[in-house]
């Protein structure tokens, strides 16, 4: 790859770093100037010991949601394959789930510099070949170059508009290898709900399940809640993934809240 790009907004070009340590490479395609920063990346950029806790206290079941998709794959990938993990934040549940897979290349992809110098860091001696990618998700097919035959978003689409959503999963429908795989684990709405109705509803269970926060930080998680999530109905995922053209789109998992599903588009 040539030491400058163009920058993927088309504007100017501008030099990367792009550094190799054993099984793991890392592409910074951001630069200093980027303003990429809003409201819905605030809480990762600043903030990962929040989404840290978050994790290790289980609140958004990640691990029965992680188990799920391994699952999945080793009933699904019988080849050794690509995965790529869009919006990966630090790659934790990941990387676990993966070296009990065939996979032979993960890429990683996020706009928080913090939370992918922890996922380097979780990939460190595995056999599988890691490369990670500090950029927009939505700008993913700029750096996606080759086939992929799993591709994964864990908790970050319902940050789009419908448009955009489905202007993202066609976009997946491009990269996916042939037999490929993309996965969803998003928040859902209840058929009948609002936005508003949503946050009540969040708020109910974060009150009831969700454990490890100070008042400060759940503060600051219920505002991002509030002020930058967009969950699809049930159906409203899967219209999205028939819209896009693929050929199935189904529900494959729902964890123990009722807010967040798992879905699953060929
Ligand atoms: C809720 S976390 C999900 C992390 C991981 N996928 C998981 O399953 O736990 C959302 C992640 O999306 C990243 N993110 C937010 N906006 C992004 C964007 N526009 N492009 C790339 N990553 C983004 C954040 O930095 C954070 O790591």
């Amino acid at each position: 790859m040539s030491p400058c790009l163009e920058n993927y907004k088309g504007a100017f070009l501008f030099p990367f770093h792009h550094q190799r340590i054993s099984n793991i490479i890392f592409i910074n395609f951001m630069t200093k100037t980027d303003t990429t920063e809003n409201l819905s990346t605030k809480i990762f950029i600043k903030n990962w010991s929040i989404y840290r806790k978050i994790i290790a206290y289980d609140n958004m079941s990640h691990l029965s949601g992680y188990s799920k998709l391994k699952q999945i794959i080793i009933d699904e990938m019988g080849k050794p394959f690509s995965f790529v993990d869009l919006a990966c934040g630090d790659a934790y549940y990941s990387s676990k789930i993966l070296i009990e897979t065939n996979a032979r290349k993960y890429t990683g992809l996020d706009i928080s510099e913090q939370a992918l110098s922890l996922a380097t860091e979780n990939f460190k001696g595995s056999q599988i070949e890691a490369e990670f990618i500090k950029a927009d998700f939505i700008d993913f097919p700029e750096y996606i170059d080759s086939e992929a035959d799993v591709i994964w978003v864990g908790f970050s689409v319902h940050h789009l508009d419908r448009d955009e959503k489905l202007e993202f999963m066609r976009n997946i429908g491009e990269v996916l290898a042939n037999g490929g795989i993309f996965m969803l684990y998003e928040p859902i709405l209840l058929e009948g709900e609002d936005l508003k109705q949503y946050y009540i509803r969040f708020k109910r269970t974060f009150d009831e399940y969700w454990k490890g926060l100070d008042p400060e930080e759940s503060d600051y998680l219920l505002e991002h809640v509030r002020e930058t999530e967009k969950p699809e109905t049930r159906e409203g995922w899967i219209a999205l993934g028939k819209e896009a053209g693929f050929s199935t789109a189904e529900k494959v998992f729902s964890e123990r809240t009722g807010l967040y599903e798992i879905f699953k588009y060929k």
